[in-house]
């Protein structure tokens, strides 16, 4: 089956090119998510290392699908940050929520990935474990130790967190794919094994298993139909937008966030992947990973050398101004990835979701005409 084949078959109610959003840590709640989904795409909610309110956020998207059935897969996906989350309080949430898929990113270790992942497939067998990477070895090290459904490619032009060093997609999806194929087409020495086994008289159900193949999305830097055409070429199954959706009616934002990202414009300058921000809102993330935010006056003074609890005391102080805290002037954070500066208005998600999928194939035959 080809990618979008079992893109379609995992989630009955897609349509194609996939949009997915992003699961956005406070900010893509259940409005986000379930509009996403209801214009044939994916949403997320951004559960990240604080599941406290996750029920609450789950209630409300069911309540919004209707979905009432008791065995139904819910049609959204929630996206942990492991290294955070709490196991072992999760757990009973995705077993009573079914959603469609989890999405893990950020992991301690890769024991702890498998963990994730094995006891989400007991408690929930039908939902799908997506895992978001950001390099080859991530991918290979998911592929092999938890063969994820889907394994989200996250190039480095990403708003928010990933690692702190990398590629944009444009080389890393074909690497990620190339690497990938090669590790389902050999597979490790157990699995051989297994097989023998089978065919030594074992098992007898009849029917060939079909070969594990993990489906791949491209994230990091897409917010519109060329960037996702592009993406696509690239040989991603489907897209991931995040920056793009803090632009739109449904997200959790605040007006001077919003208003920031409608402003900054020429990201590869005005955005920067630091630590700077985690640390002034310690934030515990490790030495691998940092963040991609418009550059604000709490950069340019840590950057000038400014004493970390001088510049603490003085984001906390501007956290009072409410929505003026946000600007090149000011102090809040404005996560957001590189493409910032293609996002001109605040839309509907449903319309960005519609606007994007159906602008592909207009992208695709201006390319035909070009060759
Ligand atoms: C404001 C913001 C918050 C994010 N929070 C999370 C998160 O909680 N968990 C996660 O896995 N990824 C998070 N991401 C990263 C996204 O999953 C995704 O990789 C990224 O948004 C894709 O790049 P783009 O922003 O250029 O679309 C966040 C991104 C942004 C912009």
């Amino acid at each position: 089956m080809d990618q979008v084949q079992r893109l379609k078959k995992d989630y009955p109610w897609i349509q194609t090119p996939l949009i997915v959003g992003a699961p956005m840590r406070l900010i893509a709640l259940a409005d986000l998510a379930v509009e996403i989904t209801k214009a044939g795409g994916i949403g997320f909610i951004g559960a990240g290392t604080d599941i406290s309110d996750l029920t609450t956020h789950l209630q409300s998207a069911q309540t919004q699908l209707g979905s009432t059935s008791s065995t139904a897969l819910l049609p959204i996906g929630i996206g942990f940050i492991n290294w955070g989350a709490d196991l072992d309080a999760s757990i009973p949430i995705i077993a009573q929520y079914r959603p469609a898929a989890v999405w893990f990113f950020a992991p301690s270790s890769t024991s702890s990935l498998v963990e994730w992942t094995q006891r989400t497939r007991e408690v929930s067998p039908k939902t799908k474990v997506w895992v978001q990477v950001g390099s080859v070895l991530e991918a290979l090290e998911a592929v092999r130790n938890a063969k994820p459904d889907v394994l989200v490619v996250q190039g480095t032009d990403a708003g928010g967190h990933g690692l702190a060093q990398g590629a944009g997609i444009i080389s890393l999806l074909p690497e990620v794919s190339d690497a990938v194929q090669q590790e389902v087409a050999s597979p490790a020495e157990e699995e051989e094994e297994e097989e023998e086994e089978e065919e030594e008289g074992g098992g007898g159900g009849g029917g060939k298993k079909e070969a594990y193949a993990p489906v791949l999305l491209a994230a990091g830097g897409i917010v519109e139909s060329r960037g996702a055409a592009a993406a696509l070429a690239l040989g991603a199954g489907g897209i991931v937008l995040g920056t793009r959706f803090l632009a739109s009616r449904e997200a959790n934002i605040s007006r001077g966030y919003q208003a920031e990202v409608l402003r900054a414009v020429d990201g590869g300058q005005t955005t920067v992947r630091t630590k700077v921000y985690d640390d002034l809102r310690r934030t515990r993330w490790a030495d691998t990973h940092n963040a991609r935010g418009v550059i604000n006056k709490s950069y340019v003074d840590a950057m000038r050398g400014m004493d970390e609890e001088e510049n603490r005391r003085l984001y906390n102080e501007e956290m009072e101004k409410g929505d003026a805290g946000w600007g090149v002037e000011n102090r809040m954070t404005t996560y957001a990835g590189s493409a910032v500066g293609l996002v001109k208005q605040v839309m509907g998600a449903g319309e960005i979701v519609r606007e994007v999928r159906e602008g592909v194939k207009g992208v695709l035959e201006g390319v035909r005409e070009r060759l």
